[in-house]
């Protein structure tokens, strides 16, 4: 129950519990547990079977009857952008075109740290609503727009590990900085925010076609700043732009060459999109345990291509979901899960034919396992932090009619990833605790 003044918390949760706790998306990873009983001391899952044995164990503890829903693992977006919140729905372009068009204008406003924390809050609350209680975010040009989604994240408690952007050509000059720049605002972010709480930082510069050298080794050594730094960027997203890459970069093995010849390529680094690589880029990627953030509704809305993941699977390639709003259409893991198995459809026999407990996996476990965050978040098994979900559909909505004769557990995750959104999600926790959208919050004005 309520703390009793120990200092202790224990709350029983009652549920139908859906996860995945296997190391690797599978076809038959799915643990479904009808009517189950979690133990949760100070956030962490202290037990799980099946409830009536788990109550008789815990006679007194407060249970909190989750019974009607399903309650599924908090899911980790590996690839998000903040100041893209906005900028939704900038459909019919092309990567380049969109960016010039669409994203860029948009980030330039984030100069302006009132309007970033605005911002910040929007795509916060976007995350709430969608129970994604984990992200990997791509921030902005601006240290003091990251400052505020920090400041907006640490409020609401969700689990962030974002950066400064950094870029030295092509873009606009408004959003450009210099190595040096880069490095000294790097080092100071770092020591403000990683490590604070459930806050870590990722090194960002944006992608190889908007970074000369330079910025490529300041980079490098922001990552020697701190121990346990991350780092992310953008990789062989389109024909176009890895053509450019290719052109600037007359050196480089590949699109992957121009920041593993900086050392930047590790199992840190969380690479968005390579709906193109190599062979050789994903042996690179397998070997140095790099992770791929998949962003299929983005790869769909610009035209991207189809993600080859029968090649990163069997080069040994860790793969995991991202929405990558704002190309991407919105927070939703379950319709990224859901158009990630639309594309190996598409891709006929060269795809594969994706599972509901391997589409779990990838918006879950997954995620969780490309952040280095496999120990703690990703499952709802017993040592993890209570990091959950719970689907609670509107009464007589196609979901909620769907869930309630399912064949089985795998049935019903099916029919949850084919006609789930954000509305379907009613409670998020974070190690234990609900976690509310700031824009809850100034609306019923609690806060
Ligand atoms: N490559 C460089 N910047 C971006 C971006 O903002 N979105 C996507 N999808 N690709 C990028
Ligand atoms: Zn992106």
């Amino acid at each position: 129950g309520p703390d009793d003044g120990g200092g202790t918390n224990v709350t029983l949760y009652r549920a139908t519990v859906l996860d995945t706790p296997g190391d690797l998306p599978t076809a038959d990873g799915l643990r479904a547990s009808e009517d189950c009983g979690l133990v949760v001391h100070d956030g962490i899952i202290t037990f799980r079977g099946d409830f009536a044995g788990v109550r008789a164990a815990f006679p007194d503890e407060e249970v909190v009857d989750l019974r009607g829903g399903v309650l599924l693992p908090g899911f980790v977006d590996t690839h998000v952008h903040y100041p893209q919140v906005r900028v939704v729905g900038g459909l019919g372009m092309p990567l380049l075109d969109w960016l010039r068009e669409c994203a860029l204008p948009e980030e330039l406003s984030l100069a302006d740290p009132v309007y970033a924390h605005g911002v910040a809050r929007d795509f916060l609350s976007g995350l709430v609503h969608a129970g994604t209680t984990t992200a990997l975010v791509f921030g902005s040009h601006f240290a003091d727009a990251v400052d505020a989604l920090f400041t907006e994240a640490e409020t609401v408690g969700l689990r962030i590990t974002a950066g400064l952007v950094v870029s030295d050509r092509l873009l606009a000059p408004g959003l450009h900085t210099t190595p040096a720049a880069a490095l000294r605002d790097g080092e100071e972010l770092v020591a403000r925010w990683h490590g604070r709480g459930r806050l870590r930082y990722a090194v960002s510069p944006r992608f190889a076609l908007s970074a000369s050298e330079a910025m490529l080794e300041s980079c490098a050594a922001l990552m020697d700043a701190a121990p346990g730094l991350w780092f992310t960027s953008h990789l062989n997203e389109n024909v176009d732009e890895i053509e450019h890459v290719n052109r600037l970069f007359p050196g480089a093995a590949d699109y992957l060459g121009t920041y593993d010849a900086h050392g930047l390529v590790n199992a840190r680094s969380v690479l968005a999109h390579n709906v193109h690589p190599s062979a050789a880029e994903l042996g690179v990627l397998a070997g140095a345990g790099a992770a791929v953030a998949h962003c299929p509704s983005s790869n769909s809305a610009l035209g991207s291509g189809l993600f080859p993941l029968r090649d990163h699977l069997d080069a040994g390639v860790r793969v995991a979901l991202g929405t990558d709003v704002g190309a991407g259409t919105g927070f939703s893991l379950l319709k990224e899960g859901l158009q990630a198995y639309f594309v190996q459809q598409l891709l006929g026999p060269d795809g594969l034919t994706l599972t509901p407990a391997h589409l779990l996996h990838l918006a879950t476990r997954s995620g969780a396992l490309a952040l280095g965050l496999g120990d703690r978040v990703g499952d709802l098994g017993v040592g993890r932090e209570f990091d959950a979900v719970r689907l609670h559909p509107r009464p007589g909505s196609t979901l909620d009619v769907a869930l309630r004769h399912p064949k089985d557990a795998t049935d019903a995750l099916a029919k949850i990833f084919t006609l789930g959104t954000p509305a379907d999600i009613d409670v998020v926790w974070v190690a234990g605790q609900v976690v509310t959208a700031p824009a809850q919050l100034s609306r019923d004005g609690s806060l």
